[in-house]
C-alpha cells in the first residue's frame, strides 16, 4: 500500500516514486560523471555546516546550487540554536573538530512556521516548548520588536533576529571559541532565505575570532 502525499501543486508524491526516483537521479547522475559515486564514497570534505529549518521548502544543497560532499547539514524545526541540544552540539563538535568546515551559516526563513508560531499565543503541543526559545529572542529585542506593528513585517524581523541570535549562540559555544582560540580559520553566519523570490539575504553578522563576543561569552581555554 502507498501513501499518497500531495504536494503543494497536487502533484501526487507516492512511495514508490520516491524509490522510482532515486534510481532516475542515479541514471542522469552517472550519465553527467560515471565516477560521481566512486569519488563521493571514498569520503567527504564538506567547507561547510548548515543549520537550517526543516522546512520542505528550504533544502541546502538546492538554494545554494551545490551538490553532495558539500555541505553538512543539521535542521531543526525553525533553526533553533541552544546549548542544550545534544543533537545539534554533536553535528557541530564533529563538524568542526574533525570535518574542520571552514563556515558555518544559520539560515533562517521567511514565512518560517515556527516563528509565526511563536509570535503567537496558540498551543500547537509539545513543540511550543520548542519554539519557546524563539520567545527569548523575542524577549532578547523586545524593545524593536514592539515597535513594528505590520504583522508580516514583525514575522520577517523575527526570523531574521532568530537566525542572528542562532549565530551568535554557535558563537558562543565552548566548540566555536576552541577552535578559534587554536587559530583555526572558521566564520559564523546568519542567513535568511526568501521562499518569495529564493534568494538569500546575508544578515552582516559574521564573526571570524572570539573579538566580537560580547565578554560575558567569552571563555578561557
Ligand atoms: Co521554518
Amino acid at each position: 500500500m502507498c501513501a499518497k502525499i500531495e504536494t503543494q501543486d497536487n502533484k501526487a508524491i507516492t512511495y514508490e516514486g520516491l524509490l522510482e526516483g532515486n534510481k532516475a537521479w542515479v541514471a542522469d547522475t552517472l550519465k553527467e560523471d560515471p565516477e560521481f559515486f566512486n569519488k563521493l564514497s571514498a569520503g567527504q570534505a564538506p567547507p561547510v555546516l548548515w543549520i537550517g529549518c526543516s522546512d520542505s521548502r528550504v533544502p541546502a544543497n538546492q538554494i545554494t546550487n551545490t551538490m553532495p560532499g558539500d555541505i553538512f547539514v543539521h535542521r531543526n524545526i525553525a533553526n533553533v540554536v541552544t546549548h542544550t541540544d545534544m543533537n545539534l552540539l554533536s553535528v557541530l563538535d564533529y563538524s568542526v573538530n574533525v570535518l574542520k568546515v571552514k563556515h558555518i551559516i544559520v539560515c533562517g526563513h521567511y514565512g518560517c512556521g515556527g516563528v509565526n508560531a511563536a509570535l503567537g499565543d496558540k498551543q500547537v503541543g509539545l513543540i511550543d516548548n520548542w519554539l519557546r526559545n524563539i520567545k527569548d529572542v523575542y524577549r532578547i529585542h523586545e524593545r524593536e520588536m514592539s515597535t513594528i506593528k505590520d504583522p508580516v513585517r514583525k514575522s520577517e524581523r523575527l526570523v531574521e533576529l532568530n537566525a542572528i541570535e542562532g549565530a551568535a549562540n554557535v558563537m558562543s559555544t565552548s566548540i566555536v571559541q576552541n577552535a578559534w582560540a587554536a587559530g583555526q580559520e572558521l566564520s559564523v553566519h546568519a542567513w535568511v532565505y526568501s521562499l518569495k523570490t529564493g534568494l538569500i539575504t546575508d544578515m552582516k553578522v559574521s564573526a571570524s575570532n572570539s573579538e566580537d563576543l560580547s565578554p560575558v561569552f567569552k571563555m578561557q581555554a
